[in-house]
């Protein structure tokens, strides 16, 4: 067992944060031999009952859950800051091309390598990444992982159709492909699959068919893909689908909603389909960041929380431009101000925070398990400081409140606040 004295913050119900100013995290095995959160308190009331274990002493830091990175995508590494009109010329122009290179093991082996340094680097400990159709670019994203104990999601990314050469997938080889890696690594350590149809344009009826029947055997595998994101690509689909109701209930057509289908965006939908999603437990990866520099839309909290369905935060790199769960946060926090309709919200730090960490887990099915240091969690952690720049000492010094100290981090932080990551106690510094 290890112990870490700081401040600790903790979610003890959804969307309501509780910081410990002198609190004592203790981690050690489980049963199954994870690593967990074994207690967590008040320095004071804990410390003569674990007295024989070694403690790290972290004065004026901040031990918080690790964030969850709903969607993201680990080849568009290089395509962060790409200019284009808007989504389909994005997706021509510069994403399709850079995933073309992924057809090459160096190449998905390297990328794989630097983004998840990145992601420690920025305190994410959780994400749920696409990787190209190529199969090869799931192993060595996998094999990164696991060597470093994360927990990751990611599926081999289904595209049969509207696609160019070099990233165009076969229908029958695809679903083969998808099956064998379910098998190879679904389960295996800390890690899971997600079946991965890119999106509607993107796959033939046929790939979505075998799609929803490979997610009705492996119920416990996710689903991710992205829906009503801009405006050109709901056009499409519906002449693709002129029957269908929504861009939504075309996956509903195929059996992929269902609990742990996660879709990014969610952005042009209405009401019918928020009902939809949460009455079969779909979740929507929120991505603000993607959104205001794509123009694709402003996603509606109000019209969420009235709906009740399940969503959380996400980077959505390269569509994203940061993988800083703090300039996400900060994105959320203005695309909820501005509003699809007038009614615009003024979203709260606790909840910000929770839609990155816990709520984001429990959008994913793993609630309890990640996104949260209440005793049985997976201790995975990060340290921040909150006096990493001089604006944000002189800032968070006069915070009053957990709310305005939470604030000051999210408007005025970035990767230089995680001091470091710990996954599985070890640890990873953010250094350069
Ligand atoms: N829709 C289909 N593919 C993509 C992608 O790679 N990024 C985004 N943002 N939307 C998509
Ligand atoms: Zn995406």
């Amino acid at each position: 067992m290890k112990a870490w004295r700081a401040s600790i913050l903790t979610f003890p119900s959804p969307g309501q944060a509780a910081l410990e100013s002198d609190g004592l995290l203790v981690v050690g095995p489980d049963a199954q031999g994870r690593q967990v959160v074994q207690a967590v308190g008040a320095w004071q009331a804990l410390a003569a009952r674990f007295a024989d274990v070694q403690v790290e002493h972290l004065p004026g830091h901040i031990i918080a859950p690790g964030f969850v990175d709903m969607h993201i995508h680990y080849p568009q590494l290089d395509v962060i800051g790409s200019p284009a009109e808007g989504l389909l010329p994005w997706l021509e122009n510069y994403t399709f091309p850079q995933e073309k290179r992924f057809s090459a093991h160096d190449h998905s082996a390297q990328t794989a390598t630097f983004f998840i340094a990145e992601l420690l680097r920025h305190g994410v400990t959780t994400a749920l990444t696409f990787a190209t159709s190529h199969p090869e670019s799931v192993n060595a994203l996998f094999a990164e992982a696991q060597q470093r104990q994360l927990r990751l999601i990611t599926g081999k990314c289904l595209m049969d159709q509207n696609a160019p050469d070099g990233v165009r997938d076969n229908t029958e080889q695809s679903l083969i492909d998808t099956e064998s890696l379910i098998r190879r690594w679904h389960g295996v350590d800390r890690l899971g699959y997600a079946i991965t149809p890119r999106f509607v344009p993107s796959c033939s009826q046929a790939q979505l068919r075998g799609a929803g029947e490979l997610a009705a055997t492996y119920a416990d595998v996710w689903i991710q893909s992205h829906v009503a994101e801009n405006k050109d690509e709901i056009a499409w689909v519906h002449r693709l689908y002129p029957q269908a109701r929504s861009y939504l209930s075309v996956y509903d057509q195929f059996g992929l909603l269902r609990p742990r289908a996660v879709y990014a965006h969610c952005i042009h939908i209405d009401d019918e389909d928020r009902a939809l999603m949460r009455d079969t437990g779909t979740a929507a990866a929120v991505s603000p960041t993607s959104n205001l520099f794509l123009g694709s839309g402003f996603f509606d909290y109000a019209a969420a929380d009235r709906s009740g369905f399940l969503y959380g935060l996400a980077s959505d790199v390269g569509g994203g431009t940061s993988f800083s769960p703090f300039h996400t946060m900060l994105a959320a926090y203005y695309v909820g101000r501005e509003g699809q309709t007038k009614a615009g919200v003024s979203l709260k730090p606790q909840q910000l925070w929770w839609q990155h960490t816990g709520g984001a887990a429990r959008a994913l099915g793993l609630e309890g398990v990640i996104g949260n240091l209440l005793p049985g969690c997976e201790a995975d952690f990060v340290v921040l400081n909150p006096q990493a720049t001089p604006l944000l000492a002189r800032k968070t010094a006069q915070a009053g409140s957990l709310d305005e100290l939470l604030f000051a981090l999210i408007v005025l932080g970035d990767d230089r606040v995680i001091a470091k990551a710990v996954i599985s106690q070890a640890e990873f510094a953010s250094g350069p």
